[in-house]
């Protein structure tokens, strides 16, 4: 199989672990290259439910080797965290799953000053899950973070984190105004233990894959968050804090970007987003409320209610122009099936003008009225379709719009349901 890289097309929460589930399979090692713990990665295996948020979902298949590249921001205690849950489901991660030197750590401070910023936005806050990541990719930018690679020598991870916590109490407390409840001997007691089990861990991830690829070893790079939600290309400030977009694998584990053949875009056949920020599709009302209770969309970290609404063609046509999509997967068709009528976005209206452009600026796309296209429901179960083929007449009509409005990219599979057998494949890699 070749070289992909597997991104969101929306706000994430597209059904991506789903599809990396599926490619696992074929690939030999599957690498983080953006995002943390703020990721929600939900597989459904025989109907057990795993959700991951730090370590590769690739490491469900045994024998895999799974890597958290130098783009991710680390958090450790959730990192053990989630090898103690895999352990304790007998799944053993031992020399398959290593951490870059390279990437740079969500320290408690981190955490606390993501909810204290947050918490003084008012209107303007952008609804993160708490968990740390705009402040460390602020400080890995402003050179002020603290990288896994400064476990390998303590007296160096003490040093920064002594003078870092001291900057944070000033922060949280003069600047925020909130109380400061970490305490400094408690945090560092901690980490020495887990400066211990991390060890075995951390690596030069970039030799690693380099070797990895020479010797024709197949390399699944695994996106987190979803392409609207890239820190220059999302909706801007209601994004998360790196690039999310497929370029990023290549800065984010330190590989050319001539190693990566496939750009497979994850789409749901409607749209949800987790958060505050512009929706153009939104369905704030009953409908809204079916369909996330027919999709069961709720945040995978923070349990928020997530918000729903149509297929937007705009938006995930310029996610093909930004990612170089060259599959797209659609993912949830199962969750329309009880509707007797679906609407597609073809197009926006802004300011009285028609557009098929997806604005940059935020405040345009506050503007945007969506242009809908009517397509009739197919009011049956699809969840036993194994092939295209198998789809009602109405439903493999909804299917066609959709990729037709998507610049014609060949679908890779559908998605009829959570299970990893209900996935109708369509058109293979090559
Ligand atoms: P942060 O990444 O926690 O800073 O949150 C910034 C924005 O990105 C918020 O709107 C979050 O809800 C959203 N977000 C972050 N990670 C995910 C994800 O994995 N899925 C969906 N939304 C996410
Ligand atoms: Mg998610």
């Amino acid at each position: 199989m070749p070289n992909s890289v597997i991104v969101g097309a929306q706000w994430g929460d597209e059904g991506k672990a789903k599809v990396i589930d599926y490619l696992t399979e074929h690939s030999d090692i599957i690498i983080r290259f953006q995002g943390g713990a703020n990721a929600g990665h939900t597989v459904i295996v025989d109907g057990k439910k795993f959700v991951f948020h730090l370590v590769p979902s690739g490491l469900m298949y045994p024998g895999k080797v799974c890597i958290v590249g130098n783009g991710v921001v680390f958090d450790p205690e959730q990192f053990l965290h989630e090898v103690d849950e895999l352990d304790e489901h007998g799944i053993s991660v031992k020399d398959r799953l290593f951490v870059s030197d390279l990437a740079h750590m969500v320290l408690p401070y981190h955490k606390a000053q993501d909810n204290a910023s947050e918490s003084t936005m008012g209107k303007g806050k952008i609804g993160t899950t708490g968990r740390g990541i705009g402040p460390a990719y602020a400080d890995k930018v402003s050179r002020t973070g603290i990288r896994v690679g400064d476990l390998l020598n303590w007296d160096t991870f003490t040093a920064k984190f002594r003078q870092m916590f001291a900057q944070k109490r000033q922060l949280i407390e003069k600047i925020y105004n909130t109380e400061f409840v970490l305490n400094e001997s408690d945090i560092l007691d901690n980490y020495k233990k887990i400066r211990e089990r991390m060890l075995p861990y951390i690596i030069d991830t970039t030799y690693y894959l380099f070797d990895s690829a020479r010797n024709k070893k197949q390399l699944l790079f695994e996106g987190a968050q979803g392409t609207f939600l890239d820190i220059d290309h999302g909706t801007y400030p209601f994004v998360t804090s790196s690039n999310t977009i497929s370029g990023s694998a290549s800065t984010g584990c330190g590989i050319g970007p001539t190693l990566i053949d496939h750009v497979i875009g994850i789409t749901k056949t409607y749209t949800t987003r987790v958060g505050n920020g512009p929706f153009p599709t939104e369905l704030d009302n009953a409908l809204g409320e079916k369909i996330r209770k027919d999709g069961g969309e709720f945040g995978a970290t923070t349990g928020r209610p997530r918000r729903c609404g149509w297929f937007d063609s705009v938006m995930v046509r310029k996610a093909i122009q930004l990612n170089g999509m060259t599959r797209l997967a659609l993912t949830k068709l199962d969750v329309l099936s009880d509707l007797d009528e679906i609407q597609i976005c073809t197009h926006y209206e802004i300011n009285g003008k028609k557009t098929d452009q997806y604005p940059s600026s935020c405040l345009d796309l506050e503007k945007a009225i969506p242009v809908y296209e009517s397509i009739d429901g197919w009011k049956c179960d699809i969840t036993r379709c194994t092939k295209i083929s198998d789809l009602p007449s109405k439903a493999l009509a909804y299917y066609n719009r959709l990729l037709k409005l998507c610049y014609d990219v060949p679908a890779l599979i559908v998605s009829v349901g959570p299970d990893r057998n209900q996935t109708i494949e369509v058109t293979p890699l090559d």
